[in-house]
This record gives structure tokens, sequence and C-alpha cells, in this order.
């Protein structure tokens, strides 16, 4: 019955649409929200320094299994570091399949844009922008971590901003990671979540956690830069917490 009806309707012939688009936009939205929400929790747990070298110490610590094993295990953050990576790398996969393919529809997008004022159709290019940097600068500040973790803490991550010189490229993937997970997050307020919500209010509810996180960021950025030129003289050295009198475990 259901056959006779679809020959008689003439669709009998026509392909069926596949379904591997909307999964494949659904698994980006899903990675892209992991990574939003991880970065959430990372800006806080690096801005740790911001209440001293002791509670970034232990911080530290506590993700290397310190507390639970009585013993420094950084293996551990590699292992994390390296779930992240792949998440990482299936969102940017997912992410190129949208990219403009050449340059002439780069000019066409951007033709579009110019013509249309419309913030929604802009955003979507500062994405792509920032995506495309972090593709390049989340990759190393990743492998970095995931090759030496050791390297983490207060002492560690100041040398690395300062006497590795990396506060620059620390700055440029603090902006792009903000911009990025920012509009990130809105679009996919926008696309499923919240389709009668209020355009605007989500507008400046996603400008404010920008900020919020921008100012954090910074704010952290300029406290690892601080330690790191206090710090130069004894480059390499590993911090020792203040309520401990001879090193524990694995000390950065
Ligand atoms: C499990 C994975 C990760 C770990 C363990 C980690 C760890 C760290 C640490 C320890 C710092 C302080 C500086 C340093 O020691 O070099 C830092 C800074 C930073 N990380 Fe990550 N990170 C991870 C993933 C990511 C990802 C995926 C991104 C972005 C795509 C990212 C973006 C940043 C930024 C922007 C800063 C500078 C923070 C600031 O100025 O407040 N990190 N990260």
């Amino acid at each position: 019955m259901y056959n006779t009806l679809i020959a008689q309707a003439g669709l009998a012939d026509r392909p069926r649409k596949s379904r591997w688009p909307a999964k494949l936009d659904l698994l980006q939205s899903l990675t892209g929200l992991f990574l939003a929400l991880f970065m959430w929790g990372h800006m806080f747990f690096v801005a740790s320094i911001l209440l001293g070298k002791d509670t970034m110490w232990t911080v530290t610590k506590f993700f290397e299994g310190y507390y639970f094993f009585d013993k420094s295990y950084p293996g551990i953050v590699s292992i994390v570091v390296a779930c992240v990576a792949v998440i990482f790398i299936c969102h940017a996969l997912l992410a190129v399949r949208k990219f403009p393919i050449s340059y002439r529809q780069y000019r066409t997008y951007r033709a579009h844009m110019k013509s249309m004022h419309h913030e929604d159709t802009t955003l979507w290019m500062w994405q792509v922008w920032t995506g495309f940097l972090m593709f390049f600068l989340a990759s190393a500040h990743l492998y970095q971590m995931m090759v030496w973790p050791q390297n983490i803490g207060p002492f560690g991550s100041g040398d690395r901003m300062w006497s590795d010189g990396l506060w620059p490229f620390y700055l440029v993937l603090l902006l792009c990671v903000e911009f990025h997970g920012g509009i990130g997050l809105y679009r996919l307020a926008v696309k499923w979540c919240v389709p009668n919500a209020s355009r605007e209010f989500l507008k400046k509810l996603k400008w404010g956690i920008t900020v919020f996180f921008l100012i954090l960021g910074l704010a952290t950025l300029a406290a690892y830069v601080k330690i790191g030129i206090e710090h130069q003289d004894n480059y390499g050295e590993h911090y020792v917490p203040t309520f401990a009198n001879q090193p524990v475990g694995e000390m950065n």
C-alpha cells in the first residue's frame, strides 16, 4: 500500500535525502559545547594563580592525583589533554566542512556580508577566522601541555610566559578563544535550544560572558608574567609551597 502510494506520487525514483549532514551538524554542536564548557573550567583553574602561588600549586597537584595517591603523576594530565585534543580535532574537522573552500567563495561571502549589515552573518566570519587561528595556536598549546605536564605550576607557567617568551602567543590565543567560544555558544542557543528567546537578550548575555572571561584571562596572564619576571634568574626551578618544608613529589 505504502509502496503503491509512493509510486503514484512519482517519488519512487527519487534518492532518499541523507541524514548525515544533520548528524554531523549535531556532532559539531556537541563537541563545541563540550569545549566551551571545558574552557570555562580551564579559565577558573588557571586563574587560581590570582589567589596565590600556593593555591595554583594545590590545584596543579590535585590534577596530578597527589591527593589521591600520595604521589604526583603528571601523566594523568597528559591523558586528559590527549582526550581534549581528540575532541578538539573532531570539532575542527567537522567545522572545516563549512569554511569557504576558494578565494572566490570567500569574496562572495564578504560581499554578501557587507551588503546585508546583518550582525549574525558578520559574527560567523569572525568565528571562521578565530577558529582558523586556533587550529594552529591551540594545537601547539595542547602539545606542550601533553608532552611536558610536569612543567605546569606557578614557576613553570610563569617561566613559560616570560622567559620562554610565550605571553604574546597566549594573548592571541586568549582573544581567539573568548570570541570564538562566546559566538559559538550564542549560535548554539539560537540554533538548538531557544528559538523564541530574544536574540537581543542572548547577544547581551554573550558579550557579558565574553567580557568577563577576557578580564579574568588578562588578569591571569598578567599574574603569570609578573611571576615569570620575578623568577627569571631562577628559570627552571620548581615551586615549593610555603606550607611544605621539603619538596613534595614532583614540584613545579
Ligand atoms: C587539558 C587541556 C589543557 C590544559 C592541561 C591546559 C593548561 C593550561 C595552563 C597550565 C595554562 C597556564 C599557562 C601555562 O602553564 O602554559 C594555560 C593557559 C591557557 N590555555 Fe590552556 N590548557 C588546556 C587546554 C586548552 C585549550 C583547548 C585551549 C584553547 C583552545 C586553551 C587555552 C589557553 C589560554 C587562552 C591560556 C591563557 C590563559 C589566560 O591568560 O588566562 N587551553 N592552559
